[in-house]
């Protein structure tokens, strides 16, 4: 593995052009990118990843024009999304062409952060990318994040610094009637809706009982440590902060202490989950937050981290 400060871009490129495994940057998490085009090469993304096959890979791209020959249908909606929100943290589902493959939509990013955007162009070639953590582990904010879960099965990891976002891009289906938001992320409900009109949400519940998206169905964004997160008035959260047992291998965390506002929780959110493990923590408490804007991705991913594990005082 090759991970070196340089960004090697046309070493990138060859490397995805050759079916190998290139792990990058984008605004929201890295990615473990291959040539989307290559199912051999898209074969080594699940092995690596220990990814189930029933769970289909996003598709990044550079350019509009790259959805030819691989969407059939583009609505009026998601060509208004595209317009608005691309390039950046939306993943749009449209109905495939045909292809052999078995999945009959398939998702679409196209990625703002320049490393990404020059990798894809450079390869001249979709890049298949899923988050760039063993399956189960909370998505990587950093090279390091990494190297750490694929250090050993990525053929090179190109370091663009701490990821904007830092969770992953908002999903949202458009291959039916009604756009179905699948995953919320950076690009909210409000701001969607603000654009095409009201839109229907998975609910996490309604997601266990028939997964739209399958990437629903898996315990995701787990850390070793049993979370616990408490929702209430801030001063009632806070009080329960206060009276847990002090211990080194209890952990509490407020919003505060992630930065003090949404965008900065929803950056260091991630990395605090796994600074958790590295410290053995085996027991932490995090500060909800409200469930509008980018706060509902945040408790989606924080729910989720905690196995649905939520205390209300
Ligand atoms: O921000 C992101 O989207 C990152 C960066 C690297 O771009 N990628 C990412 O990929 O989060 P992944 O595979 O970890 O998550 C994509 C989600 C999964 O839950 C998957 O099940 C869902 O999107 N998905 C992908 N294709 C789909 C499809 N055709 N229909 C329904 N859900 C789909
Ligand atoms: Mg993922």
């Amino acid at each position: 593995m090759r991970c070196s400060g340089m960004i090697d871009i046309a070493k990138a490129a060859e490397t995805i052009k050759s079916g190998g495994l290139v792990a990058f940057p984008t605004e929201t998490v890295y990615g473990l990118g291959a040539n989307a085009l290559d199912a051999a090469a898209c074969a080594k993304i699940y092995a690596a990843k220990g990814r189930p096959s029933d769970n289909p890979l996003i598709m990044h791209i550079s350019d509009a024009a790259m959805l030819d020959g691989i969407v059939s249908d583009v609505s009026k909606q998601a060509k208004a999304l595209m317009q608005a929100f691309w390039p950046g943290p939306l993943t749009i589902i449209f109905q495939s062409v045909p292809r052999g493959t078995i999945f009959d939509t398939t998702g679409i990013r196209m990625p703002k952060n320049p490393i990404a955007l020059d990798l894809i162009k450079a390869a001249g070639v979709p890049i298949a990318a899923p988050s760039a953590n063993i399956s189960g582990r909370p998505s990587p904010t950093t090279a390091a994040h990494v190297a750490a879960d694929l250090g050993d099965k990525v053929d090179m990891i190109l370091d663009g610094g701490p990821c904007d976002v830092g969770l992953e891009s908002t999903v949202i289906d458009c291959s039916g009637k009604v756009p179905v938001i699948l995953r919320p992320g950076a690009i909210t409900r409000e701001m969607i809706e603000q654009l095409i009109g009201p839109v229907d949400m998975i609910t996490e519940a309604a997601a266990n009982e028939a997964p739209k998206s399958p990437g629903m169905k898996y315990k995701h964004y787990a850390p070793r440590a049993k979370v616990t997160v408490i929702i209430g008035a801030a001063a009632d959260v806070r009080k329960k902060l206060d009276e847990l047992p002090k211990s080194d291998k209890i952990r509490t965390v407020t919003m505060q202490d992630m930065g003090g506002n949404l965008d900065a929780m929803a950056a260091n959110l991630f990395d605090m989950l796994r600074k958790c493990d590295e410290d053995g923590i085996e027991e932490v408490f995090v500060e909800g937050v409200a469930e509008k804007g980018l706060g509902t991705a945040i408790m989606n991913r924080l729910i989720k981290a905690a196995s649905y594990n939520v205390l209300k005082v």
